[in-house]
């Protein structure tokens, strides 16, 4: 079985990773890094674990968590269609099956909000994680008044986020906790409503429903 392990010790992997990264800091765009991955890749997994996919689709789901963004490394402009094909050709050559890794790709394909609809409970969980990653480290350059890029802004405001799964309820809730003075509640509403939206029709695949909660205020 290809494990995340795996996936992360791939020199190609590293590479694209790494060369994504230069394409991002031209652009002027938050921290797309290891980082990034890392932490969507782990909490991809931890939704589909607290919800109750298998250890398969738990492993699928880090896997595709970790690799969502390498498309990047071609360019921003449908970054998760070229990643899709880029980890499909890894993963087969890894020695994955051709129908997980073809799970993976569409997983992949479709996880940004300008073209992507959640297909699969694995896509929804990768959604979902994606989208609530948000945190002041990933802002590169710290102008606050850099009118150009309104993610920067309400990033430079997230002094936390995290995912919140209650199985019982049938919740997922993203939850934020934001330096109101920089950010107000909506500032973040208006910037991410298009996320949010998204987020609200994957977990509605997964037979969940999806909240925000910024500063113990729900939102959604
Ligand atoms: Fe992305
Ligand atoms: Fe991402």
């Amino acid at each position: 079985m290809v494990t995340l392990k795996d996936v992360k010790a791939d020199e190609e992997v590293k590479v694209l990773i790494k060369t994504g990264e230069k394409q991002i800091d031209a652009l002027a765009y938050t921290e797309h890094s290891v980082r990034h991955a890392t932490i969507v890749s782990n909490w991809t997994g931890m939704i589909l674990k607290e919800t109750g996919a298998s250890k398969k689709l738990i492993n699928l789901g880090e896997i595709a968590g970790y690799l969502h963004d390498i498309g990047n490394s071609l360019s921003r402009y449908d970054h998760a269609g070229s990643g899709a094909l880029l980890a499909y050709g890894i993963l087969k050559r890894l020695g994955m099956s051709l129908s997980d890794s073809a799970e993976i790709m569409m997983a992949i394909g479709n996880h940004d909000e300008k073209n992507g609809i959640p297909v699969s409970i694995l896509t929804s969980a990768l959604i979902i994680a994606d989208k609530s990653d948000v945190h002041k480290s990933r802002v590169k350059h710290k102008l606050l008044n850099d009118a150009t890029n309104i993610h920067d802004r309400v990033n430079l405001a997230v002094n936390r986020s995290f995912v919140k799964v209650d199985k019982e309820n049938k919740q997922i809730d993203t939850v934020i906790e934001t330096d109101d003075k920089i950010c107000s509640v909506a500032d973040y509403f208006e910037i991410y409503h298009t996320r949010m939206l998204m987020c609200t029709k994957a977990a509605e695949l997964m037979g969940y429903k999806y909240g925000l909660i910024i500063n113990n205020v729900k939102l959604l």
